[in-house]
């Protein structure tokens, strides 16, 4: 065999090629490939959950009609409706979680000093006054701008209960209920679509069996709607907890699907459940381990939905994922059950991650939910007095936004590993959609603590003219916003995207996001 000398020229392309690899990072590839089916990215995968719970309604939505020192309408806070109006949420989940199971909606209707006091059980055992109630919930939500989500009481309540509570809130006619709605000052019915049956069935839902949900279930929906559902409700299934697939295969073999519009699954991502660690003071094994659970959703949200196609090959029934998000121990001095926690960088690398398993699993996720919107676990927004902070997280979903109700553009890619220990995981994810517009959009995800991305991304077609971007870091994982310095993480123009005959060259910084817009 005929030896290649090792010439100068050969030693120096070695050596430049080692420096520009080690310079920038790890290599990835991106192809966009056609869409097919034309699915498109639900704007609903983008909602959001407020619970009764903690500093959630009370103090983080609500601080009350009498407030002088923080400017609301009708006690609900402006500066939180008009961050919310940005973030584009477009549904919001209420008023549970744990709480919906024990909520009896009549408690919350009627002249505010005369509302019966309940018991929080599940959170904090706090009493609360019931000040937040039906019509403050929907009114704020027309404020915002977003389409409600109620959860019902299965677990404690009756299946009349139920049955009127859509009767108040949605007949337009003549009816005991309606009559009440009107009797306590709104004429006109609010039309909720979005109604959850209950909320986790198998715990805090009343610790049930999923055979013996699947049937009354069938037995509330039934009293929701006549035979045919005329009134268009979009019944909600509570769902498996995590890897419960018997659940999922069980409430779709039992239910007939004229009843049935989604089912829900709830997952959150922990370092272990039972030592979450601090939200903010986390080492990187933690962070790993943090990583490795938001990653899991893929496969939860790939299995169920494998399941679902074998009842439902048409799709019909979306996989709902009403809650999801990080979940840390909760900060020094506040109440445990409160579930108040700080936000960091790695919440927005479960975020963007999260939101693209979402997006590329469009066809079948349609609806999902973050855990929560203010003040706990997981939140957008952070509140203190007349103080509002925004989170890592809110940035991101603000990004991503892009995304809602445009067409799915479906990719392969190829990551490099994120290493730790004797463990790896893809470093990078991303998804892409096309707007009415036709501008692309990709969104990236390097969640790799120390390592870059050079990523190239083949578009296929040649039809781009200009790519632009905004990226949100930081200098450590570990950074958050905080009331002293609000800003310190916010998205920035993002510079290093390169546009070339076809293809783009991305450079990730390490914990990165970045958003690109095509034209
Ligand atoms: O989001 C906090 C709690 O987590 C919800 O109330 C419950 O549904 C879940 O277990």
């Amino acid at each position: 065999m005929m030896r290649r000398p090792i010439t100068k020229s050969f030693l120096l392309v070695v050596f430049s090629t080692y420096l520009s690899l080690m310079a920038y990072g790890q290599s990835n590839t991106i192809e966009l490939l056609p869409n097919a089916q034309e699915t498109v990215v639900s704007k609903n995968i983008y909602g959001h959950f407020a619970e009764h719970l903690g500093r959630c309604i009370y103090d983080g939505f609500y601080v009350g009609e009498k407030n002088t020192t923080i400017p609301h309408t009708s006690g609900v806070r402006n500066d939180v409706v008009d961050a919310l109006k940005k973030l584009k949420v477009p549904n919001l989940r209420w008023p549970g979680g744990c709480f919906a199971d024990t909520y009896h909606w009549k408690d919350g209707i009627g002249p505010k000093d005369k509302r019966p006091t309940i018991v929080n059980q599940w959170w904090g055992g706090v009493t609360e006054d019931n000040s937040f109630g039906t019509h403050d919930f929907l009114n704020m939500c027309e404020l915002i701008g977003t389409e409600p989500y109620l959860a019902g009481n299965v677990g404690s309540g009756t299946v009349q209960e139920f049955a009127e509570w859509v009767q108040y809130v949605n007949h337009p006619g003549v009816s005991p209920m309606s009559n009440l709605r009107k009797s306590n000052g709104r004429e006109k019915p609010w039309n909720v679509s979005f109604w959850g049956v209950g909320n986790e069935a198998w715990g805090c839902g009343g610790n049930m069996r999923v055979e013996h949900y699947a049937n009354i279930y069938r037995q509330y929906a039934t009293f929701m709607s006549d035979w045919s559902n005329s009134s268009k409700l979009f019944r909600i299934a509570s769902g498996a907890n995590e890897a419960d697939y018997h659940w999922t295969e069980v409430l779709m073999r039992d239910i007939p699907h004229h009843m049935l519009d989604g089912i829900a699954l709830h997952h959150y991502s922990t370092v272990e459940w039972n030592h979450k660690g601090s939200a903010t003071a986390f080492t990187e094994e933690q962070y790993f381990a943090t990583m490795k659970s938001a990653w899991w959703m893929e496969e939860l949200v790939t299995r169920h939905s494998t399941i679902m196609d074998k009842y439902d090959p048409k799709k019909k029934i979306a996989l709902v994922v009403d809650e999801w998000g990080g979940w840390y121990n909760v900060e020094d001095g506040t109440n445990p059950g409160f579930l108040y926690q700080q936000n960091t960088m790695r919440d927005a690398m479960i975020a963007g991650m999260t939101l693209n398993i979402f997006n590329n699993h469009a066809e079948r996720v349609r609806i999902a939910n973050l855990a929560q919107t203010i003040n706990v676990l997981q939140s957008v927004i952070l509140t203190k007095e007349d103080k509002m902070i925004l989170t890592p997280t809110y940035h991101v979903m603000e990004m991503y936004n892009v995304h809602q109700d445009a067409k799915l553009v479906p990719l392969v890619i190829k990551s490099a590993e994120y290493k730790f220990n004797n463990q790896s995981l893809p470093a990078v994810s991303a998804s892409a959609t096309k707007d009415a517009k036709g501008a692309t959009h990709i969104s990236l995800v390097n969640i790799d603590s120390k390592q870059s991305q050079e990523i190239t991304i083949d578009l296929s077609r040649n039809e781009y003219k200009t790519v632009s971007g905004r990226i949100l870091t930081s200098a450590k994982v570990q950074d958050f916003n905080s009331f002293e310095q609000t800003d310190k993480i916010k998205p920035a123009a993002f510079k290093d995207a390169q546009l070339k005959n076809g293809k783009l060259q991305v450079k990730l910084p390490p914990f990165s996001v970045v958003v690109l817009e095509l034209k």
